[in-house]
């Protein structure tokens, strides 16, 4: 069975393909490598030792997405092509709501031209916006802080209308929560360009010495230390759930949505204690203001997701912060 991957060669796209490969899955990857490289493509085949097809295509292309469909027979498709940097999106929403809505409108008809309706979507817990209580369950109420937030609220609307029209279609849309770590092989992990915005890679060019400190933004939240609490999920468990997720689009229609989580929260305070204690490296850290448009709590009500799809992370903090050291510790420069 053949499962077509958009943004598969980037961070969570190239562990979901090594979980497809090892499951027996024939896999074809779109991407436009605006946010990857085609090394993790390279490093997939060698960690699986089985190969998949690479099309350097961006999804808003409707002819060369059509030509990808007609070349292959595709069963389903895993949707992670899109732009994730929320400052980015404030700056530029035209081109995040061009990419993320509009990549995925092409995507969507390109895939009912070619009768293939099958979808796992990945969208983000961004959609709970500022949640009124934690643990978080997919039944609150939904809203966006900022353009890219937007963009994946309105692309659940559009997966759920078009449902509507068509109860032929099998969607599963996917909330993750916030995926660190890596492959344990550190072949992949999370590479990105720039300065990282997210609290993870930041760190972990801390502790290669790239980067000199931490800045770690507020120690007011009223939470156990001041400093902001997330749910961290290790990214081998994210790309175990979208196989679970695809599973379920092919053994029945409808549209659902599920939190990927693993239902703990942990403050920024307690990720550099976990990764001190496993990299044996110290992290210098300064505080700072708050960082406009952050909320003090989010974790995952993870419950249906073990219930309907019989999914549960099962990594914790330590492994999630070793494997995440692992792969920068030996990838200096991520891929490059
Ligand atoms: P990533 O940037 O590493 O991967 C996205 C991939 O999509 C990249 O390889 C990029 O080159 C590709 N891409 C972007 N636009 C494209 C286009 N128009 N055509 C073809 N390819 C395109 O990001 P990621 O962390 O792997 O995220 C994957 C998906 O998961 C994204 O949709 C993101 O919004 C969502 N998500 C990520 C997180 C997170 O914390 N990483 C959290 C919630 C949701
Ligand atoms: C951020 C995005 C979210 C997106 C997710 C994954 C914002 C406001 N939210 O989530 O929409 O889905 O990334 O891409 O950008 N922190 C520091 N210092 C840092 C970096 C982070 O203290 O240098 C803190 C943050 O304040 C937060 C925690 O670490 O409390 C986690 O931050 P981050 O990794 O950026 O994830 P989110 O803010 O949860």
């Amino acid at each position: 069975m053949t499962i077509l991957v958009t943004g598969g060669a980037g961070y969570i796209g190239s562990h979901i393909c090594v979980e497809l490969l090892q499951h027996g899955y024939e896999v074809v990857v779109v991407d436009n490598l605006s946010n990857s490289s085609f090394e993790s493509i390279k490093r997939v085949k060698a960690i699986t030792g089985k190969d998949m097809k690479f099309y350097q295509i961006d999804i808003l292309e409707q002819e060369k997405l059509d030509l990808v469909f007609s070349e292959n027979t595709i069963e389903g498709v895993i949707h992670l092509a899109g732009l994730k940097v929320v400052g980015e999106s404030v700056q530029n929403p035209l081109q995040y709501y061009k990419n993320n809505l509009i990549g995925t409108l092409v995507l969507c008809e390109v895939m009912d031209k070619y009768n293939v309706k099958k979808m796992v979507f990945s969208s983000s817990a961004t959609v709970y916006g500022i949640p009124k209580k934690v643990p978080i369950s997919e039944d609150f109420s939904l809203g966006a802080t900022n353009p890219y937030g937007r963009t994946k609220l309105m692309v659940e609307e559009v997966l759920r209308d078009y449902y509507i029209s068509n109860h032929n279609w099998s969607i599963v849309i996917l909330r993750y929560f916030n995926p660190i770590g890596a492959h344990p092989s550190g072949k992949i992990g999370e590479d990105p360009s720039g300065i990282p915005n997210n609290l993870m890679p930041y760190v972990t060019q801390v502790a290669v010495g790239k980067l000199k400190e931490l800045t770690v933004f507020g120690n007011d939240y009223p939470t156990v230390d001041g400093t902001g609490v997330r749910d961290y999920i290790h990214i081998v468990d994210l790309a175990k759930g979208h196989m679970k997720a695809l599973e379920k689009t092919m053994t029945s229609k409808g549209i659902e949505v599920y939190n990927l989580g693993t239902g703990i929260g942990y403050s920024v305070l307690e990720i550099i204690a976990a990764f001190e204690k496993v990299s044996g490296r110290k992290i210098p850290y300064k505080f700072a203001e708050r960082r406009a448009g952050d909320i003090a709590i989010c974790y995952a009500n993870p419950l249906k997701a073990k219930i309907d799809l019989g999914w549960i992370a099962k990594r914790g903090i330590e492994e999630m912060c070793a494997d995440s050291w692992n792969w920068q510790s030996k990838n200096m420069n991520g891929y490059s």
